[in-house]
């Protein structure tokens, strides 16, 4: 599927993005480790959250659709689950594929993983060097899917210390711990994604957070009471937007019912410094999570040096912060950024010379990026199958002089189903045309 961005929309009005994809991750795998019932409302009905509700149910776990984002989980408790008969597919989910690696790896039956050919090529040595220390079984040629976990008596308790900031390698740990004797302690090198914690430490688990050291730690083994969850509009997602508007919505745009989770909304901080205006409203709690409405209104951006603290705080939205840096004024420059070439695709790379196809000048290196700010052209384009690349690239169609076509969309369904209804609801139009 090709998009056709024109460019010259003007964005208004307000929307609802679709559920968090990281919090209805956790909330279909938790649940199904519970001992009862739960039902969760909101929940991400993109590819992604599909394939880890497909991947419990051959493991036994009842999961029934009641409508739209709205599901039943019959938990079978830790030690319910059932050998899956086949292998388990996780398509292009790096979550289900790392968290299901924690949740395998203490079991007593054999499984499989194995994903698409982006997945295919993440690495997995990072949550299989922790799990295989605390006696799991777990490989992969070159460390990478598909993997096999062989079965295993009992797990221990470690003290590990993550090279990498990943939210991911964190909670595989972190639910393998649940089923080891005694306390369990990970440290990050810089804080991540905290709905793991925020979610087990609702469902009964001993868990408790040290800030200061950034260390978690867990005393297991331990049971899970199942949580009816009400999932919060995706941060990730609603960044697009935010972005869009920021370029392009000259009364603003209001999203509505977004998570706004302290370790998820480094990006926002990061257009703030740029000059975006931004206003977080409306602020709650649901279920353990801050959601809010964010009001965004048109801005002229300046271009800053992103500060590295933020790095993991915004982990997934370098592609659209690229595009900001696009259309800013002057030279942005973004550091220990690494990370981004181990996701769906490498992050830096499509999007640096997407950019440079419109127009745009931009420089990389291993881990940092720099891009000046300037006018910029249509363009062909390839998202390269990565969901986020193909969002970030339409919100940069918006301020490009002629149209841009946009190749390798269908993923956009991973995490953001119904992204181009969405946008047409703000009087932006985007044309699918089949190849
Ligand atoms: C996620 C963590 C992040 C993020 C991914 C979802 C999660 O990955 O990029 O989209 O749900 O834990 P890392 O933890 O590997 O950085």
């Amino acid at each position: 599927m090709q998009w056709l961005i024109p460019g010259g929309a003007a964005l208004s009005g307000s929307l609802q993005v679709p559920g968090d994809k990281s919090i209805s991750h956790r909330a279909l795998m938790f649940n199904a480790l519970a001992n009862g019932e739960a039902q969760i409302d909101g929940l991400l009905e993109g590819d992604d959250c599909l394939a880890t509700a497909r991947a419990l149910q051959a493991m036994g776990v009842s999961i029934t659709r009641l409508g739209t984002g709205q599901y039943h989980v019959h938990g079978v408790g830790r030690h319910g689950l059932a050998a899956p008969t086949a292998p388990l597919d996780l398509g292009n989910s790096g979550t289900s594929m790392r968290l299901f690696c924690g949740i395998l790896a203490p079991q007593r039956f054999a499984s499989t993983l194995v994903g698409d050919r982006s997945l295919s090529r993440r690495p997995m040595a990072r949550v299989i060097r922790p799990l295989n220390a605390m006696g799991a079984q777990i490989a992969g040629k070159a460390n990478r899917p598909p993997l096999t976990v062989l079965p295993t008596e009992r797990v221990l308790a470690v003290r590990y210390g993550m090279p990498v900031a990943s939210a991911q390698v964190k909670s595989a740990i972190l639910l393998a711990a649940l089923y080891a004797d005694g306390e369990t302690q990970v440290s990050e090198p810089a804080p991540t994604r905290d709905h793991t914690e925020r979610m087990l430490a609702a469902m009964g688990v001993p868990i408790a957070v040290d800030a200061d050291r950034h260390l978690i730690s867990l005393t297991g083994p331990a049971d899970l009471q199942p949580l009816s969850v009400s999932v919060p509009g995706d941060p990730s997602s609603a960044m697009f937007f935010v972005v869009a508007a920021t370029l392009a919505a000259p009364s603003g745009v209001t999203i509505r019912g977004v998570g706004v989770n302290p370790t998820r909304i480094g990006a926002l901080e990061i257009l703030r410094h740029m000059g975006a205006r931004i206003e977080i409203r409306n602020r709650r709690d649901v279920g353990g999570e801050p959601v809010a409405d964010l009001h965004v209104q048109q801005a002229e951006l300046t271009a800053i040096d992103v500060p590295e603290a933020l790095v993991p705080l915004a982990i997934d939205e370098f592609p659209v912060l690229f595009v900001a840096a696009a259309n800013a004024r002057g030279v942005t420059r973004f550091n220990a950024i690494g990370e981004l070439r181990h996701k769906e695709s490498d992050r830096i790379a499509v999007m640096i010379r997407g950019l440079r196809a419109m127009g745009i000048t931009c420089e990389e290196s291993d881990d940092a990026a720099v891009i000046t700010g300037g006018p910029s052209r249509g363009a062909e384009i390839d998202a390269e199958d990565d969901h986020r690349i193909a969002m970030a690239f339409a919100v940069a169609g918006l301020t490009a002089s002629q149209p841009l076509i946009l190749a390798g969309t269908e993923t956009v369904a991973t995490s953001f189903p119904g992204f181009v209804t969405s946008c047409g609801s703000l009087g932006w139009t985007i044309e699918e045309m089949s190849k």
